[in-house]
């Protein structure tokens, strides 16, 4: 597997503290400002012993081979499409506490650092911001009646680095974050209607970012899992084949499972599927799913990827000049879904 994508730009924290390396406005030649772009969704696990595997290069050994494998297909169309900055569906598991755990949290800060109690995985370098992109959605989120709490100062664990390390394995990332969190750990839990929707005000935010840049979004956490308890240990492939269809094709059908439902369904951490949903909700316009690998398991987990390619608002055309190519060899290619 590819470990380097030649020609992206390293950003990290202490840059972004500086404000080096920023992503700055651009208008065309004729004046006009160009908006933001969502080129598509990633959705992921971050199981952390993942983060072992990588410090310890075992990425071609058989237990983790499925796995990992799973990401070529995912370096080829990031280093093609090029994101300046993603905006990342998580859950916390430790940094915000119990006693005080917002649903909903939105990242404002110029620098992430990674904090992670227990698991044994090395520390993660610092990832870099962007609040000004933060903020435009926070003020979205809040216009759409969403009572989010907004984070100036905010740590993150496995459920974002994890995932960045598997999406850009050369040891740096190449763009700027905003972290979402989302309580999958501490009932109540939100809705999956409500995620859905959060991800539906965020994509329209975008939309309205008068910034030519381009925005991937991603979900994290699942599929099926327990960690803990007298079911410890279940997952359920049917359930994860069946939310991962129609979350490409019809997302709203998933919202008929209560949290208790897709608890008895997917097991007590399975809840961490609610990060996919507003990763989907955020995509508009014809939805492609361009890849999916299925695995299971990694520790205690039934781990999926899965690449989808957003719809594109006539408004929004390619600015490259060319048509984005979808590479065919190893994926499951489908026709568009939404
Ligand atoms: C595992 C899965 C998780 O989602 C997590 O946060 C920690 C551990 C596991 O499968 O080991
Ligand atoms: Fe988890």
């Amino acid at each position: 597997m590819s470990h380097d994508i030649p020609g992206t730009r390293l950003f990290d924290g202490d840059q972004a503290q500086k404000g080096v390396g920023g992503i700055s406005g651009r208008s065309s030649q004729r004046g006009e400002v160009r908006m933001a772009r969502i080129i598509g969704g990633i959705g992921t696990t971050h199981v952390p012993s993942i983060g072992k595997a990588i410090a310890e290069k075992k990425q071609n050994d058989p237990y983790w081979k499925p796995f990992f494998s799973g990401f070529d297909y995912v370096h080829r169309w990031l280093a093609r499409e090029r994101p300046d900055a993603v905006v990342v569906f998580y859950n916390d598991h430790g940094n915000f506490f119990r006693d005080k755990l917002p649903t909903f949290a939105v990242g404002a800060a110029s620098k992430y650092r990674n904090e992670d109690g227990g698991w044994g995985i090395p520390v993660s370098r610092a990832a870099a911001g962007d609040p000004a992109l933060s903020w435009h959605l926070i003020n979205a989120l809040v216009a759409d009646e969403f009572d989010i709490t907004m984070c100036q100062d905010m740590l993150v664990d496995h459920a974002v680095t994890i995932p960045l390390a598997l999406m850009w394995p050369g040891g740096g990332w190449p763009l700027r974050i905003v972290p979402v969190e989302i309580n999958t750990v501490q009932h109540p839990l939100p809705s999956l209607a409500r995620c859905l929707e959060l991800g539906r005000s965020i994509g329209r935010a975008i939309a309205s970012y008068p910034e030519d840049i381009k925005v991937l979004i991603v979900g994290i956490g699942g599929l099926s899992h327990q960690l803990d308890g007298a079911r410890a240990g279940f997952v359920n492939k049917e359930f994860d084949q069946l939310c991962l269809d129609q979350l490409a094709s019809e997302p709203d059908e998933l919202i008929r499972y209560s949290i208790p439902q897709f608890v008895e369904l997917a097991g007590a951490q399975g809840v961490e599927f609610l990060n996919w949903m507003p990763m989907r909700g955020a995509l508009t316009g014809k939805v492609t799913q361009l890849h999916r690998n299925y695995h299971i398991p990694i520790s205690n987990t039934a781990a999926a990827t899965v690449v989808f390619e957003s719809g594109r608002s006539p408004r929004c055309a390619p600015r490259s000049g060319v048509a984005a190519r979808k590479e065919r060899p190893d994926e499951r290619s489908e026709p568009s879904l939404a």
